[in-house]
């Protein structure tokens, strides 16, 4: 590369020269600097007054907190006089002391000082950022105003500064991913490096941006990511070609310069990409090499020469570096991030069969490590599973729009040599199969009622997003326990939602030619005839209500006695609940209070609404999250639920329904029990 051997020559004639100059300025001790503050007018308390003194001592105590986990929050005072307050340091301050002693302390001259009587105050330090009111905004994570400014020195041309501006946008989006998925702080610093250079007014061409971007560690990822995609947002009306910059909020926060700022190497390295050819003539890589020239003669040749080596290095350095790093690449659209195959070979060890989690209808699923060591779960679609790549593609990149909650992310897709593979994110607590039936006695008693409530009613909002809230309506067709995952916080999670419908095109509500789904979740009317709606999702979500407060499979056998007619889940339910005892069909394992029994009575009285035989008389989502919130007396009494199938080989019962092969009143079931075990590790 030709940068390169330049740059060699150069350091050999300079270094001599320069060495001195080169010095790393001495670890000079982080001294906080004011950066602004806002005293929040209209709300005054009196001079000595206990808000006053309620203040003074909620500064001194989040600093006291702050000081071992460089983050706090709370309150301190009782009503009408509480204060509520939060403190931060800076993600790279490994010195939790020195934090609060030079950067936390000095809070209070401002709080009593330019903004004393002032009852919400926020102030930015360069080190930290320190936040009281009288209002809960840790409740309600009221950012307060955002503050921004910009750096005087910017980009030259209007075309240059366009290109500048979305290049810096790009880079503290993916700052903003690092940091979101930082597993030790909501923190990441990085660099971007530009080949070709920005020529700015100072004089200067920029190569370098540094960057860097927090959230408070309290954070789930997503939450992080969206705080920090609302201060994105506003940059496009903020900066104009400026090569330096923040946007302050007390959640989140951004800055990016030319100079590095932070502590520490940068953890993130990204390469500007070429993004157009240069219309002008007078824009080659490297910068102007005659006005370089002419900069030499007239300032100084060592410094400039000093400057251009150090850029040199880095770049090469750095060029080097990204190289190997896992690269965003722009497309259609920001919601579509696409995986390099290397990196996602590297990340799961070329598919390494001891990374594999299961295997499932629509192919295996490895569990991956990306280079910044976020987990996720790579699903390699079988290669025959689905044609058309143009179709598939479109499918998941409207699939990857879907944001809720409650739904299993997708982080992004790779479709590559031959390879269909689609990038999720990875949920520690795995399905809730996993709890619920899982062997060990112990494991399922950690599934209490108050979790049990929690799963079903996260799953019906996700269940009510994918049928009325997204833009593109979507049937899951294979609601099932092991479709439900659980992340650390045992939050449920829908996963494989919209992947039905690559087998089938066919809208909502029309005969469909390929039945996809799980034996004894699957609706009469779907299973047997393939007529699909919103509402054979609903029986699913019976179904699965039901397993949950009974803590029992849909395909166990009830009544073992010689004499009984063997039953399955829904009819033992349905005969209980005749007899007026359905509170026996709880989890002998649950151990609850009379206000849980009576919640568990309305899921169950909701659950045989969901399995009604009549896909009309069962509830749609949205009255099932109305049933959630109101009262079981209310509902409407249940008719005699479906019976789905007779008893067969119980084998296939867990199995997945892939397939055409379909004959009026029979399913026939290939044996590939879609994603029943997807995230076990073996
Ligand atoms: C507040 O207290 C200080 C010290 O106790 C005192 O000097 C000052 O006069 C008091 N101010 C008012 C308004 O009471
Ligand atoms: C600081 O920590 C203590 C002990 O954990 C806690 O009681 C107090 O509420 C915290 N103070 C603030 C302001 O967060
Ligand atoms: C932080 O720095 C102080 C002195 O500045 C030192 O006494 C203390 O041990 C340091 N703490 C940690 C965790 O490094
Ligand atoms: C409050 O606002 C007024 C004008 O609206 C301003 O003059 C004053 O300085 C402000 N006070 C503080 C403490 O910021
Ligand atoms: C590049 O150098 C030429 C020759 O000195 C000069 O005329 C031109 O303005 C320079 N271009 C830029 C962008 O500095
Ligand atoms: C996460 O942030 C910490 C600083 O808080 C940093 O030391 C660490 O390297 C980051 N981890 C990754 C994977 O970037």
């Amino acid at each position: 590369m030709e940068i390169r051997s330049v740059c060699t020559a150069s350091i050999i004639v300079l270094l001599l020269s320069l060495s001195s100059f080169l010095k790393p300025s001495a670890g000079a001790a982080p001294s906080a600097q004011l950066v602004t503050w806002m005293c929040n007018n209209g709300t005054f308390y009196a001079p000595n007054s206990t808000y006053q003194s309620n203040v003074r001592s909620l500064l001194a105590s989040l600093a006291a907190n702050a000081s071992r986990s460089l983050f706090s929050a709370g309150a301190v005072g009782a009503s009408p006089d509480t204060v509520w307050g939060l403190a931060l340091c800076r993600g790279d301050d490994t010195n939790g002391t020195d934090c609060a002693s030079s950067c936390l302390a000095l809070a209070p001259d401002v709080a009593f000082g330019r903004c004393m009587g002032v009852k919400d105050v926020t102030v930015f330090y360069d080190r930290c950022i320190v936040r009281f009111s009288f209002r809960d905004f840790l409740a309600s994570r009221d950012n307060g105003q955002v503050q921004t400014s910009a750096s005087q020195d910017t980009v030259t041309r209007d075309g240059d500064a366009r290109r500048f501006d979305a290049l810096v946008v790009s880079f503290v989006g993916a700052l903003a991913d690092w940091a979101a998925f930082n597993t030790t702080s909501r923190f990441a610093t990085g660099v971007m490096v530009s080949d070709q250079g920005f020529p700015t007014t100072s004089n200067d061409v920029v190569h370098n941006i540094n960057g860097l971007v927090q959230c408070t560690p309290d954070q789930a990822p997503a939450q992080c990511r969206e705080c920090l995609q609302g201060l994105i947002d506003d940059m496009p009306a903020v900066f104009n070609g400026n090569v330096g910059g923040k946007v302050l909020a007390v959640w989140c926060y951004l800055r990016f310069k030319t100079s590095e700022f932070f502590d520490g190497t940068p953890m993130l390295k990204l390469v500007a990409p070429q993004l157009q050819p240069p219309t002008s003539t007078d824009i080659t890589p490297g910068g102007n090499g005659t006005g370089w020239r002419q900069h030499a003669a007239t300032v100084s040749a060592i410094i400039l020469g000093a400057a251009f080596i150090l850029a040199c290095i880095s770049m090469v350095l750095i060029w080097r570096n990204a190289r190997t790093q896992f690269a965003y690449q722009e497309d259609d659209g920001p919601a579509s991030l696409l995986f390099d195959l290397p990196t996602l070979r590297h990340a799961t060890d070329n598919f390494a069969e001891e990374n594999k989690l299961g295997h499932g209808g629509f192919g295996a699923v490895y569990k991956g490590v990306l280079p910044h060591g976020q987990q996720i779960a790579v699903k390699r679609l079988d290669k025959a599973s689905v044609q058309g790549l143009k179709e598939l593609r479109n499918e998941l990149l409207l699939v990857a729009k879907l944001r809720h909650n409650n739904l299993t992310k997708l982080l992004g897709v790779c479709l590559k040599g031959g390879e269909k593979l689609l990038v999720y994110e990875y949920l520690a607590n795995r399905s809730v199969d996993t709890f619920l039936f899982a062997p060990d006695i112990e494991k399922r008693r950690l599934l209490r009622w108050e979790t049990r409530y929690h799963v079903i009613y996260g799953t019906a909002r996700g269940l009510l997003y994918l049928h009325e809230d997204s833009q593109i309506k979507i049937i899951h067709r294979d609601l099932k326990a092991s479709n439900i995952l659980l992340d650390s916080h045992m939050n449920p999670k829908i996963s494989d939602f919209g992947l039905a419908r690559l087998f089938d095109r066919d809208r909502p509500s029309t005969i469909t030619s390929q039945v996809v789904g799980t034996l004894g979740y699957m609706a009469p009317e779907y299973a047997v005839l393939g007529h699909l709606s919103v509402k054979t999702d609903v029986y699913s979500f019976g179904v699965l209500v039901l397993e949950i407060v009974t803590g029992r499979k849909n395909t166990d056998l009830f009544g073992e006695s010689a004499v009984e007619e063997p039953s399955t889940l829904l009819s033992y339910v349905w005969d209980q609940w005749l007899k007026g005892t359905a509170l026996e069909t709880m989890d002998p394992l649950l151990d609850c209070e009379v206000a849980e029994e009576n919640e568990a009575l309305k899921c169950i009285h909701l659950g045989l609404l969901c399995v009604q035989e009549n896909p009309a008389d069962r509830p749609t989502m949205l009255d099932v999250l109305v049933m959630l919130h109101g009262h079981e007396s209310s509902f409407e009494a249940p008719s005699k639920p479906a019976f789905t199938y007779a008893y067969g080989d119980q084998s296939s019962l867990d199995d997945t329904v892939s397939g055409s092969d379909r004959r009026a009143g029979e399913v026939v079931s290939s044996v590939n029990g879609m994603s029943v075990s997807e995230f076990q590790p073996r």
